[in-house]
Formats: structure tokens, sequence, C-alpha cells
């Protein structure tokens, strides 16, 4: 879908339809709103009068104009309370919209900027969330259905203003947007792609093709790579499958004159979890081509990165295999030795996120990164904790976690710091390496991002638990069932925070 911007009339418009909106409560029309309902003689005035409109967040109304005016429709958008207006509410607004008409059929679509000047959000702001909520929204993954042609499509979205200045600043929100929503599809159509196809080698490819697409630094290890870099850690999970791992890593460039203005991105790239040895159960199993959603996250959010152009340095590192119980597989009982020399007994095969990023966590330090998130779809205990809304997060540094958190609440995607303790370190003490990849029942998700903290050396860091957001169970404002694409949007904005 094309989403454009322009000077113009709402009620001489010749699309399909058009969006306007109302807040909560609100009797007095004002603006394209009112214009349109003068234009069709009080129909939207008549409709709240009756009680059939009230501007209740996501109600939408569809009026048919009996050629009362050009467009044919006019959708009447409910905002919510004016108190509770946000960014996100913006964002929701247009998905559900442009999802709405296309139910319908409708293709070209004209719409008011939703807000604007409202509640301290400036033009940029809303044509940011708008471009990211209306593409978001209509994000479908239809390559493997066979007769894919016969949904309809929405293919454009004009966002209309009488006042030139405002259209201005509407259009820099607009293509920061877009490009922002094409990261938030890269990740979700990489975590959608079956296990079979998204491979490591596959992953590997991708990254290539980002990097040339907005020019990044790219290099991927192999095994051999890693074997003389002594990563045990991740070799020991890759050594039971027969696909061959990579460690793929992206350099953006964006201040190079302060290399200490550096951000390190990392993601859990397991293409596919079955546990291992400790193999889980089919329905434990079933989403598990979904457990390199954190690899993908940071591989589209330097796309991202990479054309916005924050005046700051960005490393990315990817641990990509999957986690098989082939014949080579290792064993509960095994130990292995890490990177940087830190030895882990293996208590479980199934917790394997921990074991490959504590690898490339070492890796990163050995770059000399000093500010590092990770983000992984680490444990099911974090669904436990924080069901589906909330990502998890855990660091070392108050600092940090706090800018994560600003970030997540920037791109409307929620986090909630989780403690870290040394009192929790006894659990995952072990009789004969220096550690245990697994500390028992209680706790898990600390646990887990504990262990993956003991390699961060003396950097900030920060562990983002994506196991709940990463997918949606239904169809919600802009995240229509399936790979959410948690948390691309909120690493693009901490990357701009820092530049
Ligand atoms: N990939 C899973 C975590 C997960 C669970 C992600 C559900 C998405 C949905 C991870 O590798 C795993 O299996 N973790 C174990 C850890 C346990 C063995 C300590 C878990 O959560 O049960
Ligand atoms: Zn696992
Ligand atoms: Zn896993």
């Amino acid at each position: 879908m094309d989403v454009k911007v322009s000077v113009g009339d709402l009620t001489k418009w010749s699309g399909g339809a058009i969006v306007v909106n109302i807040f909560q409560g609100v009797k007095e029309l004002g603006g394209a709103t009112g214009a349109v309902d003068r234009a069709l003689d009080g129909t939207i005035s008549g409709l709240i009068e009756d009680g059939e409109i009230s501007g209740r967040s996501g109600e939408m109304t569809l009026i048919h104009t009996l050629g009362k005016m050009s467009p044919s429709r006019v959708l009447v958008a409910g905002l919510g309370k004016q108190t509770d207006f946000t960014a996100d509410t913006v964002r929701s607004v247009a998905a559900i919209s442009v999802r709405r008409l296309r139910r319908s059929a409708v293709q070209r679509v004209a719409t008011i900027a939703h807000g604007a000047d409202i509640a301290g959000l400036d033009a940029e702001t809303v044509g940011r969330a708008m471009a990211e909520g209306s593409a978001l929204g209509l994000y479908r993954f239809d390559k493997y259905k066979t007769d894919s042609n016969d949904h309809p499509s929405l293919d454009e979205l004009t966002i209309l203003d009488l006042d030139p200045d405002k259209v201005a600043e509407l259009e820099g929100g607009v293509s920061q947007g877009i490009i922002v929503a094409d990261a938030v599809t890269l990740c979700r159509d990489m975590v959608n792609e079956p296990a079979n196809s998204m491979t490591p080698t596959r992953m590997a490819e991708v990254a290539l093709e980002v990097a040339n697409d907005c020019g990044l630094g790219i290099e991927v290890l192999d095994r051999p790579d890693m074997a003389e870099m002594s990563m045990g850690a991740l070799l020991g999970v890759a050594q039971g499958s027969n696909e061959p791992p990579k460690l793929i890593v992206l350099r953006y460039e964006g201040d190079p004159e302060d290399e200490d203005n550096h951000l390190g991105l990392l993601g859990k790239g397991i293409t596919f979890d079955s546990g291992g040895l400790d193999i889980k159960s089919a329905a434990g199993m079933a989403r598990m081509k979904g457990d390199m959603a954190g690899g993908a996250a940071v591989i589209a959010a330097m796309n991202a990165i990479g054309h916005l152009k924050p005046k700051v340095n960005v490393t990315a590192i990817v641990p990509a295999t999957e986690n098989m119980p082939g014949g080579r597989a290792q064993r509960p009982g095994d130990v292995v030795r890490t990177m940087n020399g830190k030895t882990i007994e293996i208590i479980n095969t199934d917790a394997e996120g921990r074991l490959v990023l504590a690898d490339a966590v070492s890796y990163a330090r050995s770059l000399g990164l000093m500010k590092l998130v990770d983000v992984a779809t680490l444990t099911g205990a974090v669904v436990v904790a924080l069901g589906k809304a909330y990502t998890g997060a855990f660091g070392n540094d108050q600092d940090f976690v706090d800018e994560v958190v600003a970030a997540g609440d920037q791109a409307g995607e929620r986090v909630w710091q989780l403690p870290v303790y040394d009192g929790y370190d006894r659990q995952y003490k072990s009789d004969i390496a220096d550690i245990k990849n697994t500390g028992g029942r209680n706790a898990g998700s600390i646990i887990g991002a504990q262990i993956i903290g003991e390699f961060s050396d003396g950097a900030s860091w920060v562990h983002l638990d994506i196991a709940g957001t990463s997918t949606s169970d239904s169809d919600g404002g802009y995240n229509p069932r399936g790979p959410t694409g948690t948390p691309v949007r909120t690493l693009i904005v901490l990357a701009q925070q820092m530049g």
C-alpha cells in the first residue's frame, strides 16, 4: 500500500472512501469531520444524537453518501476519550479503519490526520503513527496460499489537510513511518516463514539483502570460525542439527567520530526449537519455527536504522541455528566451554537460547561493545508472568533499562521490568562446572536472563524476553493474529534516541 500526503479537501476527494474521526462524548463536530457532516446534511451528528455513534475507541461506522458528496462512503472512526489519546491510539485507529475498508473492497482511501495538534502530538508524530498503523494493520502473509489474488487489497491511503505547513510535517512523519513499517513487515515475514525455509542459511541471506539495501557492513561466521573462537555453547546447540549454524553480524556506522557511541543488538536465532534431546511435547513444539523472532527483529531493525541514519553506531549479532535431537546432539550432563572461558553444564537441552546468547554476548564484548540489548523468545515463564501484553525487561544498569522502557513506550510496545538479583545465583550454580543452564522452576525468566547476564563482563546490558509478545493470538489494532514484529519499533526508537 502507498501512503501519500497532500493539501486538499476531504469532501472533494474522488476515491472510494474517506475516513473522519470523533472523540468520545464530543457533541460539536469541528474541522474536516464537521465539514463532512454538513455535506451529508447532518447525518453524522444525527447518528451521534441517536446514540449509534459514541466515539469510543475502535468504533467504526460506515455511511453511504448516496450522491451527497464525491466519495461514495464515509467511515467515522472513534478515537476514544481525548484524555487517553496517544500516538498509539493513532496507530490503532489507522489500522482498524483500513482493515474495515479493505473488507468492503475499497481500494483508494483518503483520511483526516487523526488528532494532529491534539494532546501534544505534533503532525510529524501523527504522520509516522498513521503510516505505521495502516501498513501494519493491513499486513497478511499469503505467499503460500494458492489463491492469494482473490483477496481484495487496499492500495492507496492519502492523508489530506488544508494547511500546507502541516502537510509538510505529516510528510516527514509518513516517510519515517513507512521505513519502520517495512522493517516490522520484514520481521513478521521472517517469523511467518516455516522452518524448512527460514533456516540459519536463509537468515544470513536475508541479512545480506538488508545490508545491500541500506549499505551496512556484514560478516557471517560459519562453524569453523565458531570453533576457532571457541564458541562451545553455540556449537553445542548446533551439533544436533544437519543445518549449518551461522553467526550473523551487521554493522551500521552512523557516528564514525565517536566509536564509543555504539549500541549492540543481539537476537536469538533458533530457526526451530524441538527442545533437543529434552524434546518438547507436540503442543509445545508446534510454534517453535518462531524461536528466531529475536534475531529477525534485530535484522529488521537494522534495515530501518540503515535508512533513517541516526547519529550512532549499531552492531547487530544473531547466533542462528536449529535445536535438534540428531545423533550428534548434545546430552543433558554435557559441559560446554563458552567463548569467554566460562563453563556451562547442560541440565536441559531445551534451555538453548541462553547458550547461543552466552557466546553472542561474549563475541559482542570481544568487539568492545559496552551497551548491549539482547532480544529472545527465551522462556515460557515470561508468558506466565506477563501474558502477551508486556515484554519482560531485565538489566544490570538501571539508566539503560529506563532508556529501553522509554523507547518501548514511545514506540507503542509495552515493556515491563523484572528484577535481577545476586541471590538468585545459587539456583544455577553447578557441582562440576561454573554454572548450569537452568535453575529449577522458580523465577524461570529471571534465571534465564541472569545466565545471559553472566557474560556481559562489565558492559551495560538489557535483556528483552519476547516469548509472549512476539506473536498475537487474535486480530487487534495494528497487530493481526500471528507474528507482531515486537520489538523492532522499540529498537529503532532506541537507536534514534542515542543518535
Ligand atoms: N523457545 C523456548 C521458550 C518459548 C516458550 C518461546 C514458549 C515461545 C513460547 C525456550 O528455548 C525454552 O524451551 N525454554 C524453556 C526453558 C526451561 C527448559 C528452563 C521453557 O521456557 O520451558
Ligand atoms: Zn528451548
Ligand atoms: Zn528456544
